[in-house]
């Protein structure tokens, strides 16, 4: 029989991504809904989707991913990624179906100096890391069977994101100031999909199913880098010729506190899922590399 996999928020960057693979796993049927059929800011729209089928997984892509306007925003980023959790555990619940969310390292404190492992502290600083963690809070407190991975700095060949960004900057520009303060790691939506659809095939083998739920799981690419790194690399590899000025946060002026140091330990899910996770610099070459055969 096959296994049934809901996928909210199927047309953003992981959706995407998710309905690219999913070619690949012929047993699974997935159900890919996005903003338009499935509403996460609706109690309505989440009971009576979850309910319909009776869904082996739920991977939660959807969310309100703005983190500047977050600040404006700030009850519909709530609804979204906070109060919509709590609907989707209870009807997981109803349905036996495991909830895997997708949550970020905006919500740990940041910590120089060490990669940061679930464990640490949390200290969400604005509005939309506040509303992702109370997201995590529901599930953990509400959702009987689950799995969350906090994941930064995605980044795909789809929609908008800091790598097309540049791409298009890059090649209009002759210098751009790019903010150096902020060390992190690059995550190619390609290798979070893979490690998710992972997460499902070891759940389905039911020897390890107990050993994986109700875990938080750190995942971004191997490496570490800053902003102003990561857009000169994406030049070198594009041979784009853009002078990149360092600048502080302070200097850019973003609305929205970011952590400073997202360096995350990927420790537990390599060991968990026995998988070793790629450099930065090696997802990255492969996502320009899909840019370049679509255009
Ligand atoms: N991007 C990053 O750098 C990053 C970093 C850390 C963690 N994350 C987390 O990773 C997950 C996937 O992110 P992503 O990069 O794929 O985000 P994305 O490209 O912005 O996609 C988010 C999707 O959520 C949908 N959405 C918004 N409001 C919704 C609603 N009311 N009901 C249902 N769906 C709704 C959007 O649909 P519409 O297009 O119709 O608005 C969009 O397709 C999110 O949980 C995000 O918080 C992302």
């Amino acid at each position: 029989m096959s296994v049934l996999i809901l996928v909210t928020g199927a047309n953003g960057q992981l959706g995407k991504e998710l309905q690219l693979q999913a070619s690949e796993h012929p047993d699974f049927q997935f159900h890919f809904y996005g903003s338009s059929l499935l509403d996460l800011s609706s109690q309505f729209s989440i009971e009576s989707i979850v309910s319909n089928t009776p869904f082996d997984y739920v991977i939660n892509c959807g969310a309100y991913t703005q983190v500047d306007k977050a600040e404006d925003e700030t009850n519909r980023a709530y609804e979204i990624n906070g109060t919509a959790l709590k609907y989707l555990s209870a009807a997981c619940n109803n349905i036996g179906s495991t909830l895997i969310h997708i949550s970020t390292d905006y919500v740990y404190d940041s910590i120089n100096g060490r990669p940061i492992i679930e464990t640490d502290p949390s200290n969400p600083k604005s509005t939309y890391a506040k509303s992702k963690l109370i997201g995590e809070e529901y599930i953990q407190q509400l959702c009987q069977k689950w799995i969350i991975i906090r994941t930064s700095w995605v980044y795909s060949s789809f929609g908008h994101n800091f790598v097309k960004t540049m791409l298009r900057l890059g090649n209009s520009r002759d210098k751009l100031s790019i903010v150096n303060d902020q060390i992190g790691t690059p995550t190619y939506v390609s290798d979070i999909a893979e490690v998710i659809l992972n997460f499902v095939m070891k759940m389905e083998n039911r020897d390890v199913m107990s050993s994986l739920h109700n875990e938080i799981y750190n995942f971004s690419n191997q490496g570490i880098t800053s902003w102003d790194a990561f857009a000169k690399k994406i030049f070198d590899l594009s041979d784009i010729d853009c002078e990149v000025k360092g600048i502080t946060s302070e200097e850019y002026g973003a609305k929205a506190p970011r952590p400073s140091w997202s360096v995350l330990s990927k420790e537990k899910i390599e060991s968990t899922l026995g998988i070793e996770i790629r450099e930065w610099e090696s997802a990255l070459r492969d996502c320009l590399d899909r840019l370049k055969s679509k255009s």
